[in-house]
């Protein structure tokens, strides 16, 4: 699109995340309306938001049921401070996310988004052991390869070196194991590198002292490494190296939760309960800032002590728990639960990865990898990508887009027509990103 002088002045005094504004400015996106599967542009032309914006609208852009909500929540209350009170909808929210949760992880706190999850669980960890005779234990085993926020406890935990090395010396205590991907040249199969994967995690936890280890954090399904989707038996061995050495296993199910692999959390769709889970994003469906942090109830126990003796979680956030933000939650919930979008997501994730797998015929595709609907097409050439960040754009349809892979993750609300429409729109970048590559 062309930027109006204002705009690009404008785009001079503020920025986009992850992004060099000079880059942005070569190909800039100025949304100005948006609405089910689709955005539109200020200049008017329309968008396929074939990952739901990032990962996030999951039933959609102003989704009805969702807005209506809104409409009623903002007739009762719209703040509620979380210091001395509670709202009686963020309770509704608490016990609704409770009910769809996996095991004992009914102990919830609402958020503002997935940082603010990510953040409260490590705080969470960290005191739970110092509460539960275990106080040298502060130690956290994450991946690189990982994303878990923007914050300084969620970049500390995340993998990604390039970004995280411009704010050195990070928060201590921070330790690093390989996801699966990593080794899979170097074993026979994708099982024995998840293995391998999986055990070194209990290699880090002995040398560096199991006294001193709090908790493993992992994203089921790995974003920024290219939609990383490990085996269900990496995910029963860290469930076991967690239970031995008394390390909690969180699952950063930011962008895997709510429906998107098939189940409501991915935890489900690997058979494998974590003691503690960060939801965000598709949990407002875009509508509303909103997040949670979901812990083992059992552990929450020791937070609470008798009336005067202070014992408490030391954490908090002004809008946590807004009651506006809940009403959307429950409304999100309510709409997957009632439309059984879990289902819909296995069935509709089937078809989208037939669709996917013709993308081979372009020679260019080293693996296509994800659960449900949200998918990732790795390229064999590492440096594609970047021609097709320009040509999706060009042709209307928006992609998470990495240099040597990309994402797709349709809202639910989406049937087989819009996949094939979204796939054709797909098909026709890659065929234009070769066009540009080869000149
Ligand atoms: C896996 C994961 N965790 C945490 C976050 C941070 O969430 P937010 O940007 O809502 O703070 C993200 C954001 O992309 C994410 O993908």
């Amino acid at each position: 699109m062309r930027l109006t002088s204002r705009q690009e002045e404008l785009l001079r005094h503020t920025f986009i995340d992850y992004y060099p504004t000079a880059d942005f400015l070569e190909n800039p996106l100025i949304i100005d309306r948006a609405e089910g599967l689709y955005l539109w542009d200020a200049e008017g032309k329309r968008y396929f938001d074939a990952i739901g914006g990032i990962f996030v609208a999951s039933l959609g852009h102003r989704h009805p049921r969702v807005m209506e909500a809104m409409r009623v929540q903002m007739e009762r209350a719209t703040f509620v401070p979380p210091l001395h009170s509670i709202s009686n909808v963020t309770l509704d929210f608490v016990e609704l996310v409770g009910a769809i949760t996996p095991g004992k992880l009914n102990f919830v706190k609402p958020v503002s988004g997935g940082s603010e999850a990510v953040e409260s669980a490590m705080k969470f960890v960290r005191q739970y052991h110092k509460q539960t005779g275990s106080p040298g234990k502060y130690k956290f085993v994450s991946r690189y390869h990982s994303y878990h926020g923007g914050t300084s406890g969620g970049m500390a935990a995340s993998g990604n070196g390039s970004r995280r090395s411009k704010f050195e010396p990070q928060m201590a205590g921070f330790l690093k194991v390989f996801p699966p991907t990593h080794y899979r040249d170097s074993f026979a199969s994708w099982d024995e590198a998840n293995r391998f994967a999986a055990e070194s995690v209990e290699d880090v936890i002995i040398h560096e002292d199991p006294d001193t280890v709090a908790g493993v954090i992992v994203e089921p399904i790995g974003n920024t490494g290219g939609i990383i989707t490990p085996t269900d038996e990496y995910f029963q061995i860290l469930r076991g190296i967690c239970d031995r050495y008394n390390v909690a296993l969180i699952f950063d199910e930011v962008i895997t939760g709510f429906a998107k692999t098939g189940r409501m959390f991915a935890a489900q769709t690997f058979g494998v309960t974590p003691d503690l889970l960060c939801a965000g994003k598709g949990i407002s469906s875009g509508a509303i800032p909103l997040g949670a942090m979901i812990a083992r109830e059992d552990m929450a126990e020791a937070f609470s002590g008798p009336a005067g003796s202070n014992v408490n979680f030391a954490h908090g956030h002004t809008f946590a728990g807004n009651p506006l933000a809940c009403a959307v939650g429950i409304a999100v919930i309510n709409e997957i639960v009632e439309k059984e979008l879990c289902a819909k997501a296995e069935r509709l994730g089937e078809y989208l990865a037939s669709r996917l797998a013709c993308l081979k015929k372009f020679g260019v595709v080293r693996e296509i990898r994800g659960k449900g609907i949200l998918r990732g097409v790795e390229f064999t050439n590492p440096n594609l990508g970047k021609a097709l960040k320009k040509t999706a754009l060009n042709n209307g349809i928006i992609l998470r887009i990495d240099p040597a892979w990309f994402a797709v993750s349709p809202p639910l609300i989406a049937e087989e027509a819009d996949i094939d429409e979204m796939c054709d729109l797909i098909e026709k970048s890659i065929r234009d990103a070769l066009e540009v590559a080869r000149t």
